[in-house]
């Protein structure tokens, strides 16, 4: 599958920016430079700059299809890339995941104890680059923080909840609650952060928001998706990771409202994978978790047609939702 413009136009300028803040020396800086993908843990080169970069890259098209300039999104893309990286280094602790971009998590190289730290540092680095946007008035820049740290809080929340459903008999909704939070808040965060770097008043920012929001929920379920039946190979994680983990991910909600019954396999040990796996199929969670997130991308769709976007804008949104709802890694 082709790589949408959203995620090629802006990857050169967020990773020279990246680059740029994360100079830090010592053995703090070696951790971040090591989960970004820019040095090994003996020091030699990794790599380079991990991930999609979705959300900086939202960020920059946020402000672009309203007209504004690059530079002025730049810092808060940069900003926001950080925050994301700092909850996967502890998500990985939190989730016990070995792997993260098809390479051994900060915990599993370094240790729980420093993993911990090395999350803390990140975002403490992602709040002081956030500083920079020195393009901006100073309310439009307040607005900004103001917004980067309610998302970021939303995102703890989500969290929080992520782990108190583990092994609990959660449904669809509560997931949903879990999922907008942990995920969509900080994809909303990225088109509002952009819509403040273009200068746009406070409706359009709740507008853009909300789309983020959505998209996000999409894109959880989708990855969801994947870490059951997504090829390991591209996803640079293990199989059935997340069903080992009893995590309550969309397909578990959802055949868990259709066979309750289903519960007491997941509490096995050792853990049944392959009748998990076929239990699953036979409620038709495999189809449904597909549907559930071209449901959102539908409505994500429909909010971005009433946004006042640039023509090309509209075009280059619409290519990102197609992409991100068949990807598989
Ligand atoms: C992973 O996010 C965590 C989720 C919210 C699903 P991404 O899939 O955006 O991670 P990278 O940055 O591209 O690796
Ligand atoms: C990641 O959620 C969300 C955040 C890190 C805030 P997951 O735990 O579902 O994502 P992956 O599968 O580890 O990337
Ligand atoms: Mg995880
Ligand atoms: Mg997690």
């Amino acid at each position: 599958m082709a790589t949408p413009e959203i995620l090629r136009k802006y990857r050169e300028p967020i990773v020279a920016r990246l680059e740029g803040v994360l100079q830090e020396r010592g053995p703090l800086g070696e951790m971040f430079s090591y989960h970004m993908g820019l040095q090994e843990a003996d020091g030699s080169p990794g790599p380079g700059i991990g991930g999609k970069l979705l959300r900086p890259s939202l960020v920059c098209f946020s402000c672009e299809a309203l007209g504004g300039q690059i530079d002025a999104a730049l810092p808060l893309a940069v900003a926001l890339e950080l925050v994301h990286n700092f909850s996967l280094i502890h998500d990985d602790i939190q989730d016990k995941d070995e792997l993260r971009r098809g390479r051994p998590t900060v915990w599993k190289v370094y240790g729980v104890e420093q993993a911990i730290n090395a999350g803390d540092g990140l975002l403490v680095l992602a709040l002081r680059s956030s500083l920079e946007a020195k393009t901006l008035a100073v309310e439009m820049s307040l607005a900004a923080q103001k917004t980067l740290l309610s998302a970021t809080y939303r995102m703890i929340e989500g969290q929080v909840l992520d782990l108190s459903l583990e092994g609990r008999a959660a449904g669809v909704a509560e997931y949903l609650d879990m999922a907008r939070k942990k995920t969509g808040a900080l994809i909303g965060c990225a088109l509002e952060l952009g819509g403040i770097a273009a200068g746009a008043d406070e409706g359009l920012r709740g507008k853009l928001r909300a789309l983020g929001e959505v998209l996000g929920l999409a894109f959880q379920i989708r990855d969801d998706w994947i870490g059951i039946w997504g090829d390991p190979e591209v996803t640079g994680k293990p199989v059935g990771s997340d069903l080992l983990r009893r995590k309550r991910s969309f397909p578990v909600a959802y055949a868990l409202e259709r066979d309750p019954s289903l519960e007491e396999l997941l509490a096995q040990d050792p853990f049944p994978l392959e009748e998990v796996l076929r239990r699953l199929e036979s409620t038709g969670s495999k189809e449904a978790t597909a549907g559930e997130a071209r449901k959102y991308v539908r409505e994500a769709d429909r909010i971005a047609a009433g946004l006042p976007w640039e023509p090309w804008a509209k075009i280059a949104f619409g290519e990102l939702l197609s992409f991100l709802v068949d990807r598989e890694a």
